[in-house]
């Protein structure tokens, strides 16, 4: 039987638009699909959204919208920019589909059954942004999550506990038996060593919200977001479109960002093999994007809209970029700049001209466009290797070094026509030569259909022919060319700024608030702490006291405002904050050498005090 091998994202957060980092995952798991298709292989691909959580439940709450009317609104976001982006996944799946809920509570059944479910009380840290409880050793200081670096919540409610613990040796097993299980290395060995220091028992339903899957005849009780969400991957293969996908001979891939890693190779396959079903082939972890080297976030005011980028430069040469430019499993940095150079030099110089030129010279030299059935095998050789190299690295997740192979037969095509010069050849030679760069560019056309399908489909046209599918070369053949438009046009230095000025957010220069001080302005102020030692009414003016502070470094006579509120004697012995760098002034004919802080308008309340005491002299800040 034809291999067969099913693909898939993480469902993503229905909580924003996608961005680069959606994009990648997904573009990635495309070019997987599109490769194996290519190759003949039954493939499943499938993408989706998760829906469900206490996330999700509070930014709907928070936008006074219902939880599935705001799902909806960017459910409908992410299918449609995946169209845009030529994403050819055969389901689009979202957690809150009734037949996907159904399995939720069929597999919980399963997993009570097999006694791996119990109750208990619940009382630990959860970060809400990553739907995850948090052991206190984990958290960083100020109990801050260590993804988000935000503060964790409480959590103190009854709970139904899933049975990790009881899957710790037969998970190490499975590793140890599978190396390809986790990759790449360094991602396994993070999940072994999580593994290896002891898995707990992990609670997998909430009773605080309502936004979930019910745990079946449990009422108040909602499945844990994370087992509702992982069952995404079996419960789509129930569907018609990706029918026999978790079948044993399948290649299962998932491929995820490094971030998710412990919830898909830990937990995912736990739960498979308490409910006795197969586990995934591989759980691929790839790196994360960041933008000119800062972490991507909607503070930073950096994110990148692959939808802006696509129809600006042409979605398959977005494609291309984040394909090439990242080894499959490193952390990348996306650069606009980096984005344009690879544009020019390699889509629109290497790859682009050497259609352009070969076509041009075909249809100055052959008038008619046909080439006529010549012999080609001059570049047979250096196109099958490429093509048996392309192969070896998609089937080891590695589209960079795909491309970067084909790109080496580009170049070598590009060296063919320079050393073969077709131009001052005779008319039987130009005929051959160009018969063999036109071949070699429908070979590759072919190659690139996984990483830009669209551009594949216009390369064809104008070389003329149709075939499509794992390139043979052909020895021969009668093609009528049709020389358009450059694939990809070349970007000048105006049209360049032109469109960095697009895609790059001015940084914000903050308006500045004529109210505010900065901290340098603060630590200007020489604030400690006074002892009133003495204090008198101020003869003729019924408002003002004479008070003598002690202020540690010797003794202050200030003027306050404060006599309609304190008694003389109610003050001495009182501590309260002193200014002691106000520049001295005479009120009413006597001196006053600083300022005590107080509370109150035109009419002060309250003097400022110390909770507990402190010496007189010790600095406030
Ligand atoms: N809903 C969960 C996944 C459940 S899967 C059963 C989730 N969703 S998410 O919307 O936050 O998407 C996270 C995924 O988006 C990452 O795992 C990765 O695939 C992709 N990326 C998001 N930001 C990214 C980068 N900056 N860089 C690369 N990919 C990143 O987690």
């Amino acid at each position: 039987m034809a291999k067969r091998f099913y693909v898939t994202t993480p469902i993503y957060y229905v909580s924003d638009v996608p961005h680069l980092g959606h994009a990648y995952t997904t573009i990635v798991c495309d070019a997987l699909a599109r490769y194996h298709r290519l190759r003949g292989h039954q493939t499943g691909f499938l993408t989706g959204t998760d829906e469900h959580g206490q996330k999700i439940a509070r930014m709907a709450e928070e936008r006074g919208m219902a939880p599935r009317a705001y799902a909806d609104k960017f459910a409908d976001a992410y299918s449609s920019t995946w169209k845009a982006l030529e994403i050819s996944n055969d389901d689009f799946i979202r957690t809150t589909d009734a037949d996907h809920e159904a399995f939720v509570q069929e597999l919980w059944r399963v997993l009570e059954q097999r006694g791996d479910i119990f109750l208990a009380d619940y009382e630990g840290w959860y970060c809400v942004a990553c739907e995850q409880f948090y052991t206190e050793k984990e958290l960083e200081p100020g109990n801050h999550c260590p993804v988000h670096k935000k503060p964790v919540e409480k959590v103190k409610e009854q709970s139904y506990y899933f049975k990790l613990s009881k899957y710790q040796q037969p998970l190490l097993d499975h590793i140890a038996a599978h190396p390809e299980f986790i990759q790449p290395e360094n991602r396994r060995n993070e999940v072994l060593a999580f593994i290896r220091s002891g898995l707990q028992d992990i609670s997998v339903s909430r009773t605080t919200f309502q936004w979930g899957v019910p745990v079946p005849d449990r009422p108040g009780h909602v499945i844990y977001v994370w087992l509702d969400a992982l069952s995404n991957y079996y419960s789509a293969t129930r569907r018609k479109a990706l029918a026999g996908m978790w079948d044993d001979d399948v290649e299962v891939v998932h491929m995820i960002g490094k971030e998710i890693s412990r919830f898909h190779a830990v937990y995912w396959p736990a739960f498979l093999m308490s409910a006795g079903i197969r586990l995934p082939s591989t759980v691929f972890c790839h790196g994360w994007w960041t933008v000119d080297g800062e972490k991507m976030s909607k503070t930073a005011g950096n994110v990148v809209d692959p939808l802006k980028l696509s129809s600006d430069l042409g979605v398959d040469a977005f494609r291309y970029f984040v394909l090439r430019e990242v080894p499959l499993g490193a952390d990348g940095d996306f650069s606009h700049e980096a984005l344009l150079t690879r544009y020019n030099a390699e889509l629109a110089n290497d790859l682009g001209n050497l259609l352009n030129r070969t076509l041009g010279m075909i249809e100055k030299y052959f008038p008619n466009r046909f080439l006529l059935g010549v012999e080609t095998h001059e570049l047979r050789a250096k196109a099958e290797l490429a093509r048996e190299e392309l192969a070896k690295a998609m089937d080891a997740f590695q589209p960079s070094i795909a491309l970067e192979r084909i790109w080496k037969l580009v170049r070598e095509c590009n060296a063919y026509v320079d050393q073969s010069a077709p131009w001052s050849a005779s008319e039987e030679r130009k005929r051959e030569i160009l018969a063999n760069v036109h071949e070699a560019l429908r070979f590759l056309s072919n190659l690139i259909d996984p990483f830009m399908p669209e551009r594949a489909v216009e390369m064809r046209r104008q070389l003329g022919v149709v075939q499509s599918g794992w390139p043979a070369w052909n020895a021969g053949g009668d093609w009528h060319v049709e020389k358009g438009e450059p694939l990809f046009p070349r970007i000048d230095d105006d049209k360049k700024a032109e469109l960095l000025a697009r895609w790059v957010p001015k940084k914000d220069v903050p308006v500045e608030d004529p109210n505010q001080i900065s901290y340098a302005d603060f630590q200007r102020l020489d604030l400690r702490v006074g002892q009133v030692i003495a204090a008198e009414v101020v003869p003729k003016a019924k408002k003002l006291l004479k008070l003598s502070v002690d202020i540690g470094t010797g003794k202050r006579q200030v003027v306050a405002g404060i006599a309609e509120t304190y008694q003389p004697a109610d003050l001495v012995g009182k501590k309260v904050i002193f200014l002691a760098n106000l520049k001295p002034a005479t009120i009413r004919g006597v001196l006053s050498e600083g300022m005590i802080l107080a509370a109150g308008e035109e009419q002060v309340v309250a003097l400022s005090g110390l909770d507990r005491d402190a010496a007189p002299g010790t600095k406030v800040r």
